[in-house]
């Protein structure tokens, strides 16, 4: 290895460390920090925020960059050199002023986001999301963009992918998928879904959720679980993540389908390849394929008839009070549920993606001027409407759900929906080369597919852009028809369509 790729390796593995220091400093501050420690901790978390953004736009970085360049011996240093240019040409390009800016206006504008949904009034948010937007637009200028600003933003959390293609892929999404809601919610008979609001206690929850995580193989060895008021996925590498959930003692689904989708993501996370850990070749590829590890495994897994097959009984057993004389076709259908809501968080599997088309396009015309600002609660509401056929009766159950917009996160939501579309493809992937893929999970045996994913995903790191990934796994480009076939195949029996 030479000297220059030695030095260059070393200023890598710096800028992955305070990326993993902030990380776990952050998964304190959302489980065990005391209220008191919130004012010390903000002084932590901007100086390592500061030394980033210092290394990462490093002369010497550049430099060493520039020496490299076409000098890569093997494809894990092709890996690195290739994402350590694209995230240093990016970090230089926003002046540091700019950075500091979004971060003083962004922690004002959460805490009015917070204020204004407690009251519901979209007009106390509404100056600081026109703040955050301006600045978030002039961050697209100075990075660069070949059609349009989105584009810019949206490379921050999904590499490659463009708004054309997002614009062509939801465009397709949208009509059957509205359209195969309305079929099932014209259906005769419908599941019932109120089983899951009987007293579940928490302390059987916690066990349950345990051993579901430890189940599908993730790892207490090298990771762990606890309660935040948000779940999340976080850590410091393979072989330190950090899970979180949420228990409600009358609503089931929150902490033990939570716990799936996280440790969905914490699957992917602890099968990184530790030897390449704070480097890009150690790490996830775009927050669309992270989200697609924690779906699979929540949903086409978790909320599969062959899961239940294997763990309704036992689920019976440890939860009599709720679950005594619900058959298992009855608690199927219960956590399968679909219904058009007005909540993003709450929705299921087949409307989720609506939620997240109409944010998409809102987002998409506030970058670029189409929509003002003041216009947002109608804009959210008029498609609502059209998208799901419900109307929202105050801005917090609308257009102020989410946190995103308050962080100047804007680019984020498509990922979700990408996730929900990666892991229908995968799924069809890992069934083709697993025809019995059915059987092992009735069996209680999910070893070959966590191989499966190790061996065609997680131990990759950033070797391969999201679309070269899911062409490579998959033999096809990214497309909804896995996903449309996936949710026909399971909800048409469940609705009896
Ligand atoms: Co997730």
């Amino acid at each position: 290895m030479s000297n220059t790729y030695e030095m260059f390796l070393t200023i890598t593995r710096e800028i992955g460390q305070l990326e993993a220091t902030a990380a776990l400093l952050d998964w304190d501050s959302e489980t065990y920090m005391p209220k008191g420690g919130l004012s010390i901790r903000a002084e932590q978390q901007s100086l390592l925020a500061r030394l980033w953004h210092e290394r990462q736009t490093d002369p010497k970085l550049g430099e060493l960059l520039s020496k490299l360049d076409g000098k890569a011996e093997d494809e894990v240093a092709a890996t690195n050199i290739r994402e350590m240019r694209r995230n240093h040409k990016r970090a230089v390009k926003i002046p540091l002023k700019l950075v500091e800016q979004i971060a003083r206006v962004s922690t004002v504008a959460k805490d009015a986001w917070v204020k204004a949904r407690e009251a519901s009034a979209f007009d106390k948010f509404a100056p600081h999301l026109q703040e955050l937007l301006d600045l978030k637009r002039q961050v697209a200028d100075a990075i660069g963009y070949e059609r349009e600003r989105y584009d810019a933003l949206l490379d921050e959390y999904e590499p490659g992918a463009t708004t054309e293609d997002l614009k062509t892929l939801f465009e397709s999404l949208r009509t059957p998928l509205a359209k195969f809601v309305g079929e099932l919610n014209e259906a005769e008979r419908k599941p019932d879904p109120s089983i899951l609001d009987r007293r579940f206690p928490v302390e059987t929850q916690k066990l349950w959720c345990r051993q579901s995580a430890e189940g599908i193989g993730f790892s207490f060895e090298s990771g762990r679980i606890d309660v935040s008021a948000h779940p999340f996925c976080s850590g410091t590498g393979p072989s330190d993540v950090r899970l979180t959930t949420r228990y409600q003692e009358n609503f089931f689904p929150s902490a033990v389908f939570g716990t799936l989708h996280e440790a969905g993501h914490g699957l992917y996370e602890q099968g990184l390849p530790l030897e390449h850990v704070f480097t890009p070749r150690g790490q996830a590829i775009s927050l669309g394929i992270h989200e697609s590890q924690s779906r699979l495994w929540e949903n086409m897994v978790g909320r599969s008839r062959a899961y239940w097959e294997r763990y309704y009984p036992q689920c019976q057993t440890v939860f009599p009070e709720a679950l005594e004389g619900v058959s298992l076709d009855e608690f199927y259908g219960a956590v399968n549920t679909v219904r058009p809501s007005l909540v993003r968080v709450e929705a299921d599997e087949v409307t989720y993606n609506l939620h997240i088309i109409l944010r998409f396009e809102i987002e998409r015309d506030l970058i670029e001027q189409r929509v003002a600002v003041n216009d947002v609660p109608e804009a959210w509401n008029a498609k609502m409407k059209e998208l799901l056929g419900i109307t929202p009766s105050n801005d917090a159950e609308g257009c102020l759900q989410d946190i995103h917009w308050s962080m100047g996160s804007f680019g984020y939501f498509p990922t979700y929906a990408l996730g929900n579309l990666y892991a229908a493809q995968f799924y069809a992937a890992a069934e083709r080369a697993m025809p019995d893929l059915a059987e092992q999970i009735r069996r209680g045996e999910f070893g070959a597919l966590l191989d499966w994913m190790r061996t065609n995903i997680h131990h990759h790191g950033q070797r391969y852009r999201a679309n070269e990934l899911i062409r490579n796994v998959t033999g096809t480009p990214l497309s909804i028809e896995p996903f449309m076939s996936y949710i026909r195949r399971k909800f048409s029996p469940i609705y009896k369509i």
